[in-house]
């Protein structure tokens, strides 16, 4: 079932537009089981109760996780992309708000909200991503866990002088290509992905897209703001220790009665 948060102020579909949600589901990358299972598998564990996903999406982890028996809730701010939801196996049980998932808020207390597939960064601005925090909090029953699955930003890979760091050089059949390079501004952590997808047949997109990086020792802080305190922090979903090399982390806060 789908409803509204708030009528009146219309978020639109942001970045996720039919055109975008209409090939989210390809087969393969992040829709792959062995990718997708292992997030599932965690997500059901830590369930202790009803839990709510924040920027479900087309429900690729959501539905999975409903179909196991788990209660499942999602705010979402793309209709096209929620739309999708109730046709895949366990999606009709999930129930989906429209909305920001800075401020709209679901009825009922969750025993866990979780945020995955690096979400929180398009969330472009600290305050913002204070009140992502805020409102995981104000959904949790006491004892509840808020997690995050979020990349590391590539920082280390960027010598002096220099901002971009390519993360893909695709060459396709027939002159077709797709290039992606992400572009840091070190200074307020802001970064745009940028997506350049040409044809054989000479036409071609530019695709740039804002997002926000923080650092897990800025999200320890984002929690203590919110009344939360780090629980776990993992390199993935395998739920192995985080090092200098990893390249993003899942990091679960629970809430904290002394706050
Ligand atoms: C990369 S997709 C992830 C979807 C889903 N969580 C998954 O793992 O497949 C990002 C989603 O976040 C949604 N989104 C972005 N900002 C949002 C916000 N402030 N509130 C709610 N949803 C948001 C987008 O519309 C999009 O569906």
């Amino acid at each position: 079932m789908i409803s509204e948060a708030n009528a009146e102020d219309d978020p639109g579909d942001g970045w996720f537009p039919e055109s975008v949600a209409a090939g989210y589901d390809a087969p393969g990358g992040e829709n792959a089981p062995e990718v997708v299972t292992p997030a599932v598998d965690v997500l059901e564990d830590l369930a202790d109760g009803p839990v709510l996903e924040f920027a479900v999406g087309t429900g690729r982890i959501a539905a999975p996780l409903a179909a196991r028996g788990v209660r499942v809730s999602g705010i979402e701010l793309s209709r096209a992309m929620a739309a999708r939801i109730a046709s895949k196996p366990g999606g009709d049980a999930v129930n989906v708000t429209i909305g920001d998932m800075t401020t709209a808020r679901v009825a009922g207390r969750f025993s866990l909200v979780y945020l995955v597939f690096n979400t929180i960064s398009n969330v472009t601005t600290q305050d913002g991503q204070v009140d992502v925090f805020r409102n995981a909090a104000a959904h949790l029953r006491p004892g509840g866990l808020f997690l995050v699955e979020v990349g590391l930003p590539d920082l280390r890979r960027l010598p002096p002088g220099q901002d971009t760091v390519p993360f893909a050089v695709s060459p396709g059949a027939d002159g077709d290509g797709y290039v992606g390079f992400d572009q840091y501004d070190v200074v307020t952590q802001e970064f745009t992905s940028n997506h350049v997808t040409v044809s054989g047949d000479g036409t071609g997109e530019f695709r740039r897209i804002p997002f926000r990086y923080a650092w897990p020792a800025e999200m320890d802080l984002m929690a203590r703001i919110a009344g939360l305190r780090l629980k776990y922090r993992w390199a993935g979903w395998d739920r192995s220790e985080l090092t200098a090399e990893s390249t993003k982390h899942v990091s679960i806060w629970e809430t904290d009665p002394s706050t």
